[in-house]
């Protein structure tokens, strides 16, 4: 493709793309994919084209093949899993990432790279509330943050002794405290950052979906008791399934009483610091040894991009860092090599389009747009607490609102039943999308409030479309 040809495809796919954004913003489309598996694979050829083929004919089969397998995410109607907005702004940042072509292997490699990421590291940094004793560094996903978090845990406890003789430094076993509601990254990464699955404590949670402190304590006393070296807490401010919140401050207090290393997962909730009313979540921040928060979620930029924050940034380095001969600059003294900060070598330039979203939109825009979304969990969680059999299962601390309707005589198996029959009926027939999950081992269905185009009315419209599909379950049971 000449620059020509990219000119006239790029502003055609422009074109498509704001129209797309404009039929969802409309609301008629079905939010959810009713392709069947092995739909598209149907339809692909298996081969990959011998000649090179017209875009128009690529744009068609983006219409025609790929459309019908999307599940919209930026529909209004999306209240599945968590918000993961993608901010048009933002897109045309990672366009200028992608258009520019560049690789941070190191400062050298695209001094303005490094030099953006840092700054906008620091921006999200004080936005969030955070003192300037955390530095921060893009990742792509909060997955690859915590385990990161837990290797370094690893280093600190073992004085680096894992990193130079692996697992076979033969120490007694390592142990990380989380809760049972903590996300699966977690146990991921622990078990790649060779801690094993039987050292992960799933602790106990209250009635709030909270991390119990006695059970905290208890549990690093019997293992300290039997031998094993307790390492590292995960915390989470806004669990996945309910948006609870660990006590912070008391986490950080155990851990720092205990030597252990405090991690706080705040993937999805942690774009809600943004807002001064909303950071008594997690008083005692200051506290933590790492904490993650991604703006691909709540915040609006395009996924990839996760912000891991390290109070002490040179045991990152030292912990991840390689130097070979050919990556070596005589600036390295006066400048951040950022693939010391993480796994990858080659590093995309995501701070671009955390820059473009965060200058187009300003900050007093997302926080408004933040409470805006608030303010309509807090409604829908008033029309379930008025109406019976609705009951909402978790506390609204933020945008997701955890409800189950219960029919008298309906409990345990058929209760679930009935609860998974009323939101997949709502899923398949287009009108929104939401996602079931499991608390205290039974369903609910998790209603979560964020997508940058849901108003007020989208959010009526699903309180209707709920009222309906259960009653219909409701009826046929
Ligand atoms: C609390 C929490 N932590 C971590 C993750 C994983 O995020 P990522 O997809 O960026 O790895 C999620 C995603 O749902 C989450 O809710």
């Amino acid at each position: 493709m000449t620059p020509d040809e990219f000119r006239r495809a790029g502003h055609e796919l422009v074109e498509w793309i704001a129209s797309y954004r404009e039929r969802l913003a409309a609301g008629s489309m079905p939010v959810q994919s009713r392709q069947r598996p092995g739909d598209l694979l149907a339809r692909l050829p298996a081969a990959a084209p011998e000649q090179g083929e017209d875009f128009s004919a690529i744009m068609r089969d983006l219409d025609e093949l790929i459309m019908p397998g999307i599940t919209h995410w930026q529909h209004p109607r999306f209240f599945g899993y968590f918000p993961s907005g993608a901010a048009l702004a933002s897109v045309l940042g990672d366009m200028m990432s992608t258009g520019l072509g560049v690789i941070g292997l190191n400062w050298q490699a695209s001094p303005a790279l490094t030099e953006l990421e840092q700054v906008m590291c620091d921006w999200l940094r004080d936005l969030l509330g955070l003192p300037a004793a955390f530095s921060g560094v893009i990742q792509d996903t909060a997955s690859v943050a915590t385990f990161l978090a837990l290797v370094s845990a690893r280093e600190r406890a073992t004085n680096h002794g894992a990193s130079r003789a692996g697992l076979q430094d033969g120490g007694a076993p390592l142990v990380i405290y989380t809760s049972t509601q903590a996300h699966s990254s977690v146990d991921k990464a622990a078990l790649l950052a060779g801690f094993g699955r039987q050292h992960v404590r799933a602790l106990p949670v209250d009635a709030e979906f909270r991390l119990q402190v006695p059970a905290l304590e208890a549990a690093i006393a019997a293992d300290r008791a039997a031998g094993l070296r307790p390492c590292a807490i995960v915390a989470t401010s806004g669990t996945t399934a309910t948006t609870a919140m660990d006590p912070i401050q008391a986490l950080a207090a155990i851990a720092q009483r205990a030597g252990l290393w405090l991690h706080v997962d705040a993937a999805m909730a942690g774009t809600a610091m943004l807002l001064p009313e909303c950071r008594r979540h997690w008083a005692g921040i200051e506290g933590a040894d790492s904490i993650v928060v991604n703006p691909h979620k709540w915040m609006t930029v395009a996924f990839d991009c996760t912000l891991y924050l390290v109070r002490d940034a040179e045991h990152l380095v030292r912990v991840m860092s390689t130097n070979p001969s050919y990556l070596q600059t005589p600036m390295d003294a006066q400048v951040r090599n950022y693939r010391d900060w993480g796994i990858a070598l080659g590093r995309r330039f995501r701070a671009l389009k955390i820059w473009v979203t965060l200058r187009e939109q300003g900050v007093a825009a997302i926080r408004q747009r933040l409470r805006r979304d608030l303010a309509n969990a807090q409604w829908l969680a008033a029309q379930v607490d008025a109406t019976a059999p609705w009951r909402r299962v978790a506390p609204v601390s933020l945008q997701t609102v955890c409800v189950r309707h219960e029919p008298p005589g309906l409990a345990g198996e058929a209760l679930d039943a009935h609860t998974r029959r009323w939101a997949q009926a709502i899923n398949e027939s287009g009108a929104a999308c939401l996602t079931p999950a499991m608390v205290d081992g039974r369903w609910m269905v998790r209603v979560s409030i964020g997508i940058e185009a849901t108003e007020a009315r989208h959010v009526a419209e699903l309180w209707q479309s709920m009222c309906a599909a259960a009653a219909t379950a409701a009826a046929g049971a």
